[in-house]
């Protein structure tokens, strides 16, 4: 399963790629904006740092995604171009597969979407589960029945859950054999902890300086 950090910022990025257990960066224009830096440069930032980094378009039209597709694409090998899940998008993929550009589909919310991109010609599928979850469905549940239709095919598309929220959620989509999750630098730090480590650390410390 590969971890991708759902961050634009280039410092979260490079503590948790020194834990060597990053293989990716996804971004969004929500959270190039909260950092308020260049993108570009944000981008050709985490591309040193990281395998693969999302770079999502902001055109909503075919022809203007396509555009950023090109553009984007050409900033560095590890860029993967995000389309938003739309026709237009789908037309987009598909010129990207043609291109030999690796694409992210964004806000999934259904398998019915996820069947259309991977189809279409995506490189990863993101399935948003926080925000099923917070207007009252089971992301989870979504997971579940995409990996089932995954498991009676042959798709190249990866899946990728998204918008994660805690632990149980990293938990869980591993157990379902999704392909990457990305994950907030709040959830990461979440993640190596466990109050017995802490205590058991503490012990082992206070037992060796007494005998010192
Ligand atoms: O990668 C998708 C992610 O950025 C959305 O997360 O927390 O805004 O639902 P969230």
């Amino acid at each position: 399963m590969k971890f991708f950090m759902d961050t634009a910022n280039v410092d979260q990025v490079a503590e948790c790629a020194a834990w060597g257990v990053l293989d990716g960066v996804t971004t969004n224009p929500s959270l190039v904006a909260k950092e308020g830096k260049d993108f570009k440069e944000t981008v050709l930032k985490m591309c040193e740092l990281v395998p693969n980094v999302s770079a999502q378009v902001t055109a909503t039209d075919f022809e203007g995604m396509k555009k950023q597709a090109d553009e984007y694409s050409s900033w560095h090998k590890h860029v993967v171009v995000k389309v938003p899940m739309t026709t237009e998008g789908l037309k987009t993929l598909s010129y990207c597969r043609e291109k030999g550009i690796r694409t992210n589909t964004t806000l999934i919310f259904s398998a019915s979407q996820a069947l259309l991109a991977a189809k279409a010609g995506a490189s990863i599928i993101s399935p948003f589960i926080g925000r099923l979850d917070d207007a009252g469905e089971d992301g989870m549940v979504l997971i579940a029945e995409i990996m089932e239709i995954w498991s009676q095919y042959n798709f190249e598309t990866e899946v990728l859950v998204a918008s994660t929220r805690h632990p149980r959620h990293i938990i869980d989509a591993a157990r379902l054999g999704a392909h990457i999750a990305t994950i907030p630098y709040a959830l990461f730090q979440k993640l190596p902890n466990h109050p017995l480590t802490d205590s058991g650390i503490e012990k082992f410390v206070k037992d060796w300086e007494s005998v010192q």
